[in-house]
């Protein structure tokens, strides 16, 4: 049997997928510090937040390759709360974020066409493209006191094949916000090269630094001068990705906008992959979802500044600065393989940790964790990590 090459030949576990069965399998406790799924992360969820989605209006199919209106406005309005202003017509309902990265390349990329990707990064970006049949090349975002985009990089990475620049603000695992100053010179960039501009914006409600939110807001009112998509999605702002509710809004020059949401249009009308109770409700959710935002937003917030505090300057071990998002990176001695480290601490100190090459970091040696975790388990698998970290250096 000939199998297409969009997925991996290998699919076999790795290293570490296979010891965190075998550690589970011998009932030895594990204290998750890769915990994404805010679900499970102990969180008041308003006890009738779904009954929304039991709504009458939704026994009636009202098929729009862009979704309902009333939706598409809720998603207008919840921009709006950020203080931002995109028009309704100008938003596009998908079912998650990664199925608006698919709608995008299609319309954007034949196949074997580029897309620049930022490194470090969210590595499903990678698996996203090549499902696709896009090829993904990577520009690096530089870490001097905050990470920022390297344009020189991005100079060497770009390419005449290249359709799209995807920027993460806030970046997983990175936390970085994409400045003003930096979008602007990725938008003219961008435009120069006949490329659109992804911005990946799930996580941009959450904040790690007080506030640099607004500022760093990308526009999607007036003129980019390069096609511009935002993504965002209910499975991070209100902590509900079992919904299944994401969205693209478009801005950029008028003619290229209608030109793209003419393709959008074409081939969300193939799919008509959102489900109608959740557009019909998407309005209540966004509304009473705004609680659970709130306790995600404290929790991320404390457990970052938590860990700042807690982790001493001689540890070996240092907190890289980050802007937002769920997640936090840690630079470690470089004394083994990132896996080899992982790895010691999951089977010396039962605490499960990301190695930083899963998001291809360059350089140094780096785990990532998340701050979705409970107080309790957090500082005790915080305490571990340092406490391992602290080991291994004085004993390096
Ligand atoms: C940067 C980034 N974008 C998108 C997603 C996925 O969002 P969705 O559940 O809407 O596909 C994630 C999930 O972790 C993410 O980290």
């Amino acid at each position: 049997m000939i199998w297409s090459n969009r997925v991996d030949a290998n699919l076999a576990a790795n290293r570490l997928t296979t010891t965190i069965a075998a550690l589970r399998a011998k009932g030895r406790p594990i204290i998750d510090l890769t915990l994404s799924n805010p679900t499970v992360a102990d969180f008041k969820y308003p006890p009738g937040l779904l009954n929304a989605l039991g709504h009458t209006r939704g026994l009636v199919y009202r098929p729009e390759p862009f979704g309902l209106r009333e939706a598409r406005e809720a998603v207008a309005a919840d921009y709006e709360r950020r203080g931002v202003s995109v028009s309704a017509s100008r938003i596009v309902l998908t079912a998650s974020t990664s199925e608006a990265y698919s709608l995008l390349f299609k319309v954007l990329c034949d196949p074997g066409a580029d897309i620049l990707v930022p490194r470090p990064s969210y590595p499903l970006l990678d698996h996203l493209a090549r499902l696709d049949a896009v090829h993904t090349r990577f520009y690096d975002l530089e870490y001097l006191q905050r990470w920022g985009v390297d344009f020189a990089s991005l100079e060497r990475t770009i390419s005449p094949a290249a359709r799209a620049i995807v920027v993460v603000s806030p970046n997983n695992p990175t936390g970085s916000r994409i400045r003003r100053l930096e979008l602007d010179r990725l938008d003219r960039f961008a435009r120069e090269h006949d490329a659109a501009v992804i911005v990946d914006e799930v996580f941009v409600d959450y904040d790690l630094a007080n506030g640099t939110g607004t500022e760093a807001a990308v526009p999607l009112q007036g003129e980019s001068s390069s096609l511009l998509f935002s993504l965002g999605g209910l499975s991070k702002s209100i902590g509900l990705p079992q919904a299944k509710l994401a969205w693209i809004a478009v801005n950029g020059p008028p003619g290229l906008v209608d030109q793209a949401l003419a393709r959008l249009e074409f081939a969300a009308d193939a799919y008509l992959s959102v489900s109608t109770p959740v557009q019909e409700a998407a309005a209540d959710l966004l509304a009473a979802g705004g609680v659970v935002r709130e306790q995600i937003q404290e929790r991320v917030a404390d457990n970052y500044r938590h860990l700042v505090q807690s982790v001493p300057e001689t540890s070996g071990c240092t907190v890289l600065g980050a802007d937002g998002g769920w997640y936090a990176v840690l630079r470690v001695p470089a004394i083994a393989p990132e896996e080899d480290l992982v790895l010691a601490l999951l089977e010396g100190d039962g605490v499960l940790t990301h190695p930083g090459y899963f998001f291809d970091f360059q350089s140094g040696a780096h785990v990532v964790i998340s701050l979705l975790p409970a107080p309790e388990p957090f500082r005790e698998g915080a305490a571990r990590l340092i406490r391992h970290f602290a080991c291994t250096h004085d004993g390096a």
